[in-house]
């Protein structure tokens, strides 16, 4: 290989190397055109180096190299050597030896001599055009052109990573300014809720008291016209005659439901307000069930029911900390229930059963039955299967509400079962034989 050409070969291949090696360490399109730049007037030994990019119809240079001008430099589409090399896509060469080339004035004006324009392809398509300028006349040869594409290649590529990269941390940046701000709007929604949530205590404290004041003002008339419809039918102001009689009867009837009525709410008020004090003692459970059970055999016994009581004997003598009398209420909502749902000839069983740590109570009637879709709904509050029926039997509705907030008090649980109207029901509860620490307090 002659001395000159293995000079030339060794250059370009030092150029490659240099030029990818600080190609790499640029960090913006700034830093990495004057490498390029910088590079490829050495190279070349040119005085001028341009880059230009292609934008809507022109091609507006974005850094140079050996010119200084604040006049418009844009190259208007058309037919120069230019606008061939980005349209053919390949490096185009050209001599003036008067310095007569068809470049903006900046250049034209200092009478360049040759040049070669390369086009860079970025993101596949070519977007900019390199121009390198020589003011003296030496004419850029074949093996420039082919040069110049290699070099091309590597600032391509090198645009396309810095371009990923700011595309990426753009990305990135945007998504965490979302994040930032769901952040700040779900804080905003919970303080909102914490609002919203001190004023809705507020409102329950006020519903409560006004519970308590309407039922208490509701309830104290009662008493005297309950007084006086008895005294009316005892004959204390004369003899009445049957009509009127059933008159007095009818009122006392009414007055009964009524103050059944307000005592359930007054409890279900209570029990949301924490107001019902619990006595939680030693009972036994079997024995409970006993005196529960007194208040309904005569009742069975009038409606001609019979009534069975299943007490296994390891019941009998269990002691379990309960409050006494609310457990006997419950007991009572359901044998109420029972009675009032059980056809005359009908059957009811209380029974009891000690299983997996709890106290199981059961009522089972041989009566009306609930309908499947009915059960869900048996333990809210004003619930009542049909209301037609339940108007027959009359009731409020809050029986089994109240069942389950005091059995809930015990930390335990009630359920329903039926297998279907006309086909009788059972009702439940379960308390734990070991009260646990938080359960239980009102
Ligand atoms: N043993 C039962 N058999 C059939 N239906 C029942 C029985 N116990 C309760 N129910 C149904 O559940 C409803 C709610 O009962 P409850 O809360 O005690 O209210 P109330 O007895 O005042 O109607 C009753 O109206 C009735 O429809
Ligand atoms: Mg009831």
């Amino acid at each position: 290989m002659a001395e000159d050409a293995y000079q030339k070969a060794y250059g370009e291949i030092a150029l490659f190397y240099r030029i990818s090696a600080n190609a790499i360490k640029a960090e913006n399109e700034e830093q990495l055109l004057d490498i390029f730049l910088h590079e490829l007037a050495m190279f070349f030994d040119a005085e001028i180096v341009v880059y230009a990019e292609r934008k809507d119809g022109e091609i507006v240079p974005c850094r140079a190299l050996g010119v200084q001008t604040s006049e418009p430099c844009v190259i208007k589409e058309g037919e120069t050597s230019c606008w061939k090399a980005l349209k053919e896509n390949s490096p185009v060469i050209e001599f003036s030896k008067e310095g007569n080339l068809d470049l903006p004035q900046p250049i034209k004006r200092l009478k360049p001599r040759a040049v070669l324009h390369a086009p860079v392809t970025i993101f596949g398509a070519p977007k900019a055009v390199l121009c390198i300028i020589r003011l003296r006349p030496e004419r850029f040869e074949e093996s420039d052109a082919k040069n110049i594409k290699v070099i091309v290649n590597q600032l391509a590529l090198n645009i396309e990573r810095l371009r990923l990269k700011e595309r990426t941390e753009r990305i990135v940046e945007e998504r965490t300014a979302k994040l930032r701000e769901t952040e700040e709007a779900l804080m905003n929604m919970i303080a909102d809720l914490n609002k919203a949530y001190r004023e809705l205590r507020t409102l329950d404290a006020a519903k409560d008291e006004f519970i308590n004041i309407t039922t208490h003002e509701l309830k104290t008339p009662l008493t005297p016209i309950k007084i006086q419809a008895q005294l009316w039918l005892d004959g204390a102001y004369g003899e009445l005659n049957e009509k009127q009689k059933e008159s007095f009867r009818m009122i006392l009837r009414n007055v009964t439901r009524l103050t059944l009525l307000i005592d359930d709410i007054m409890t279900i008020a209570k029990l949301d307000a924490g107001k019902i004090i619990f006595h939680f003692e030693k009972h036994l459970i079997g024995k409970l069930m006993e005196e529960v059970a007194e208040d309904f055999r005569d009742v069975c016994r009038v409606r001609r029911m019979s009534f069975s009581m299943n007490i296994p004997d390891e019941l009998r003598k269990l002691e379990v900390e309960v409050d006494g009398e609310r457990i006997k209420q419950v007991m009572s909502i359901y044998l109420d229930n029972a009675v009032k749902f059980t056809p005359e000839g009908g059957s009811i069983a209380l029974s009891g059963e000690v299983k997996d740590g709890f106290v199981e109570i059961t009522v089972a009637d041989s009566g009306i039955g609930i309908p499947e879709e009915a059960i869900p709904k048996l333990f809210t509050r004003f619930y009542q299967v049909d209301k037609t029926i339940t108007r027959k039997y009359g009731g409020t509705g809050l029986g089994l509400a109240i069942a389950k907030a005091l059995i809930e008090k015990h930390g335990g649980r009630v359920w329903a079962k039926s297998a279907g109207l006309g086909k009788g029901s059972t009702f439940g509860f379960a308390i734990p034989l070991k009260k646990s620490k938080e359960g239980g307090e009102a």
